[in-house]
């Protein structure tokens, strides 16, 4: 019996009626993946969504995993990212094919732009853009792609796209904790019926030691940790903390049977100082 039954029945609908888990398992580069710790997540957590992309280098271990695990693939919430590197209208396509036989399955529920700016040459950021999005409308509609979405995208170049492209992104996966907070974009998003996704939402693990949650944590009995995942949720906003430890994804999961009062939700609204720990779309064209 999983440990947070809950966990697989919280999601958020989408534009096109799929519904996306709110709380989903990070993986990533520099010692971001663990093949026990996904195991683990997938068959004592509950975890049914896990974030990943081909810049992070374990698609075929991830594969390997979801495969040794025993779920079921149609149980599962897979996100998947295109490099800017293989941006571009037939670089696209191969990419996504490539990542899909990598992984061993046949598609992705989501499937998303990494970065808003280009690494391949033949246009300005702008026209690369949009190519590449024609690709992933095509990818979309042959079901390679159940959803399609964008990450990093600032509100310029979310209008771009709407003028240049026909499918609205489904989905944009931005950098949200308790220090990096934009609002304006998730206003944005919100309007548009673009499900706002959040990612490094331990700011790293950068805010777990902030007072201010920490004096949270005490009030509730529970971790930095659990507040700042609750806190995401609670806003609406899908989370995907990453851990690498058994105890760690176990305690991230462990947060849906608890409610943070709005006292305590404006607190952790006010530490916004627009702090990011990753990287900064601001200047890209
Ligand atoms: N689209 C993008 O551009 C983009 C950029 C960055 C991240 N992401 C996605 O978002 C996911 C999460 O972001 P992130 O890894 O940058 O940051 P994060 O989830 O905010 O923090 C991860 C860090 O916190 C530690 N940690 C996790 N749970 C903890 C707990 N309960 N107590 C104490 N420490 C804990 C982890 O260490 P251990 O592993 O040692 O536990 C790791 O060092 C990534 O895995 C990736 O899927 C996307």
């Amino acid at each position: 019996m999983p440990l947070v039954p809950e966990l697989k029945h919280s999601t958020i609908p989408l534009s096109n009626g799929l519904q996306i888990p709110i709380l989903g398992l990070g993986t990533s580069h520099d010692g971001g993946y663990s093949h026990k710790a996904i195991v683990y997540a997938l068959n004592e957590c509950g975890v049914r969504h896990i974030d990943t992309a081909k810049r992070y280098g374990c698609e075929e271990d991830l594969g390997k995993a979801i495969k040794e695990s025993g779920q079921e693939r149609s149980e599962l919430w897979l996100t998947n990212k295109l490099w800017p590197g293989n941006y571009g209208y037939r670089a696209a396509k191969k990419a996504c094919l490539d990542s899909c036989s990598q992984m061993g399955v046949e598609y992705f529920d989501l499937y998303l732009m990494h970065w808003p700016e280009s690494l391949s040459h033949g246009g300005s950021n702008r026209e690369v853009r949009a190519e590449t999005w024609r690709a992933l409308e095509e990818l979309y509609t042959e079901g390679v792609c159940r959803s399609i979405g964008v990450s990093n995208f600032l509100i310029n170049h979310l209008e771009q796209l709407k003028e240049d492209c026909s499918v609205i992104p489904h989905v944009n996966q931005v950098e949200f904790h308790p220090y990096q907070q934009p609002t304006a974009l998730m206003e944005y998003c919100a309007e548009r019926g673009i499900v706002f996704e959040g990612y490094s939402p331990l700011a790293k693990g950068q805010v777990l030691s902030d007072p201010t949650v920490c004096h949270i944590a005490h009030k509730y009995r529970r971790t930095p940790a659990q507040i700042c995942v609750r806190w995401s949720i609670q806003n609406g906003v899908v989370t995907i903390p990453k851990s690498t430890k058994k105890n760690r994804i176990q305690e991230n999961c462990q947060v849906f049977d608890f409610q943070l009062e709005e006292t305590d939700m404006t607190a952790l609204g006010s530490l916004h100082d627009g702090r990011r720990v990753t990287w900064d779309p601001t200047n890209v064209k």
